[in-house]
């Protein structure tokens, strides 16, 4: 699981039969050692490869993605293997964003570019699709499925349909549970709860590739501040951290993840539907390794309780279930009309209705459990199949220089009513909300970088950070204050944007201190602060309407050398500023609209155009 699984694909080329035997053997001899191997005639290799992967940020890909990319960009692949490469390409994206899909995209063309052969025009999920993404993933299989029998029916020697009998399970769990004596198990159970995370993690089948296990260190709430004042549609907190032990280095922009910890009410109940001893000790080990006997070799994770395990793993309070989760339901209902329904929800005619209640409704596993009473799964499919519990990214809004020791989050808490009016809580930062100072509670956390690189003192700035996209400026700001005590800065122009000013100006003291006289924000320094209360009057005024207001100076500071940070929650603010943006180079150099955007272009290559945005 921790591992990359290896495959051996073993290329013959034989006239007399003595390749194919030499062949055969080395394959054998792979298996043997537990690796699997295909051994195929030079002729007959006819490699399809089906690619899926998701765009995220603005137009980002996923860190797993980053090395193959590198790969694929370099300039001597052309005329290579590749061409013998048939390939299709599902990318899951959000039509909401400027750059909807663009890592499918452009790896779609990479791939044509470089001669491998597209079996079928790229599919593209839409996260907007009333459906979900599998509104448009359920028709694209099929074309996929019935392309590759035409081109050759031998990829498909049981026919290009299945017809699955409802009432059969036909996969395994690709994982099986270990259970161990108490007994052997020591000094482990003893150590530092950081390897006691990194060990359930690492275990979890829901990993992600290259997921870090291991928290980088733990943090302690301070402070609990709520920002927002009564008569506020939100509730905005200041949360204040100091380091537990060892300390990380960051700098302003940077992100950090917290995992949050579920309600232990919630942990306990989910135990008890699904039947499972809370004080057992586990490994989980992948079943192919059990197969050939390799499982005691494979399986060297320290034995990890149950009840840790799903704590600190199993997301069963917030995430939805898959549609597989469903489908594996069905199959262990005992109930009939519970085993129909299930049965339906899993079918490709109960797709919306499935959306609607699952994802829409977002039903956590629990809830789906208990709706189902009659199914009793086995542990090992819970383990493949409840949604790996997931950390959480904010920007940080502290400045390592201006609040040493310290991080500085600033959290909008989530709460919401779904489609059918059930009230529903985000899962950490209501966790966070509930912490005080006086809990002794030790949050795993990672730090890494954003997409806002920390700017030397030197550049001019230009933020752009309505509601808690402020967080990572209060932190530019602030550094840069610290800064300026002892050398010169550059200006800069803050636009923050916010309902009504008198209930949710976030840190307004903070800001409004700046753009005093002489402060970092101030005119007399070059700089700027502006701000858009979006409903303090009849007509709604955002940051973009004071970007434009400010046109003369805004260009200024960009012909300047300066650089345009964007940060929010919004999805379509980002596109709304480069609007904006656009309209001032037009007008300020008397250019097309395309040369405009050319010109933004330019910016966000030489790394002066950051966004940062969050739903
Ligand atoms: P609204 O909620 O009144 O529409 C922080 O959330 C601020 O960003 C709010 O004032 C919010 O306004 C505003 N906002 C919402 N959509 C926006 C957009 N497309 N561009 C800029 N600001 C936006």
């Amino acid at each position: 699981m921790g591992e990359k699984q290896r495959k051996l694909l073993v290329l013959y080329a034989s006239q007399t039969g003595n390749a194919l035997d030499s062949a055969e053997r080395i394959g054998r001899e792979a298996e043997r050692r537990g690796c699997p191997a295909s051994i195929v005639s030079t002729d007959e290799f006819d490699q399809a490869i089906v690619f899926v992967v998701s765009t995220t940020g603005q137009g980002d890909s996923p860190d797993s993605f980053k090395e193959f990319w590198r790969f694929l960009l370099q300039r001597n692949l052309g005329n290579s293997w590749l061409q013998r490469v048939r390939f299709a390409v599902f990318g899951l994206g959000d039509s909401g964003y400027q750059k909807y899909n663009f890592v499918a995209k452009k790896l779609d063309k990479r791939l044509l570019d470089l001669g491998a052969t597209s079996i079928i025009e790229k599919g593209l999920g839409d996260d907007q699709h009333p459906s979900g993404y599998e509104a448009t993933l359920d028709p694209w299989m099929l074309s996929l499925w019935s392309m590759l029998y035409q081109i050759n029916p031998k990829y498909f020697p049981k026919g290009p349909e299945v017809v699955i009998p409802q009432d059969e399970l036909i996969d395994q769990p690709k994982y099986m549970i270990l259970y161990h004596k108490q007994e052997t198990l020591e000094p482990e159970l003893m150590a530092e709860s950081a390897d006691i995370i990194q060990r359930a993690r690492e275990m979890s089948p829901g990993k992600l590739s290259k997921d870090k296990s291991k928290p980088d260190c733990f943090l302690k709430m301070t402070k609990n501040e709520v920002l927002t004042k009564a008569g506020s549609t939100k509730d905005v907190r200041h949360l204040a951290f100091q380091f537990v032990s060892s300390s990380i280095k960051y700098e302003v922009g940077d992100v950090v993840e917290l995992l949050p910890s579920q309600d232990s009410s919630a942990i306990d109940a989910f135990i008890e539907r699904c039947d499972l001893d809370p004080e057992s000790f586990i490994t989980v080990c992948p079943r192919e390794a059990e197969n050939n006997g390799s499982c005691g070799e494979v399986n060297t994770y320290v034995p990890t309780k149950v009840k840790t395990f799903v704590e600190l793993t199993m997301d069963v309070t917030s995430a939805s279930p898959r549609r597989y989760f469903f489908e594996v339901m069905s199959f262990y209902a005992t109930a009939e009309h519970e085993k129909e329904k299930l049965q339906y929800f899993a079918s490709p005619e109960g797709r919306d209705d499935l959306y609607n209640y699952n994802q829409k409704e977002r039903r956590s596993v629990l809830e789906v459990l208990e709706d189902f009473p009659s199914v009793q799964m086995p542990f090992e499919w819970l383990v493949q199949l409840v949604p790996l519990l997931k950390p959480r990214a904010f920007s940080i809004s502290s400045s390592p220089l201006a609040h040493p020791a310290q991080v500085h989050l600033t959290v909008s808490i989530v709460s919401w009513d779904t489609p059918y009016k059930r009230p529903r809580k985000g899962l950490c930062s209501t966790w966070l909300a509930s912490l005080t100072p006086e809990q002794e509670t030790n949050i795993p956390v990672w730090f890494h970088k954003g997409s806002l690189p920390a700017p030397p003192q030197s550049l001019p700035l230009i933020l752009v950070g309505p509601g808690t996209g402020c967080a990572p400026f209060r932190g530019f700001v602030a550094e840069r204050a610290v800064q300026a005590q002892t050398s010169p800065v550059a200006p800069v122009m803050f636009f923050f944007g916010c309902r009504n000013k008198d209930t949710d100006f976030l840190y307004r003291d903070f800001w409004e201190s700046h753009a005093r006289e002489g402060g970092m924000l101030s005119e007399v320094k070059g700089g700027g602060f502006y701000t858009a209360f979006s409903r303090d009057q009849a007509k709604k005024v955002y940051v973009q309407h004071k970007i434009r207001e400010m046109r003369k100076k805004v260009w200024d500071l960009l012909c300047d050398g300066a650089a345009v940070y964007v940060a929010g929650s919004s999805t379509k603010m980002p596109c709304d500023v480069m609007s904006a943006l656009e309209e001032i180079v037009m007008e300020e150099t008397g250019g097309s609209k395309e040369m405009a955007s050319r010109w933004l272009k330019a910016l966000e290559k030489a790394g002066r155009y950051n966004v940062e945005a969050w739903s």
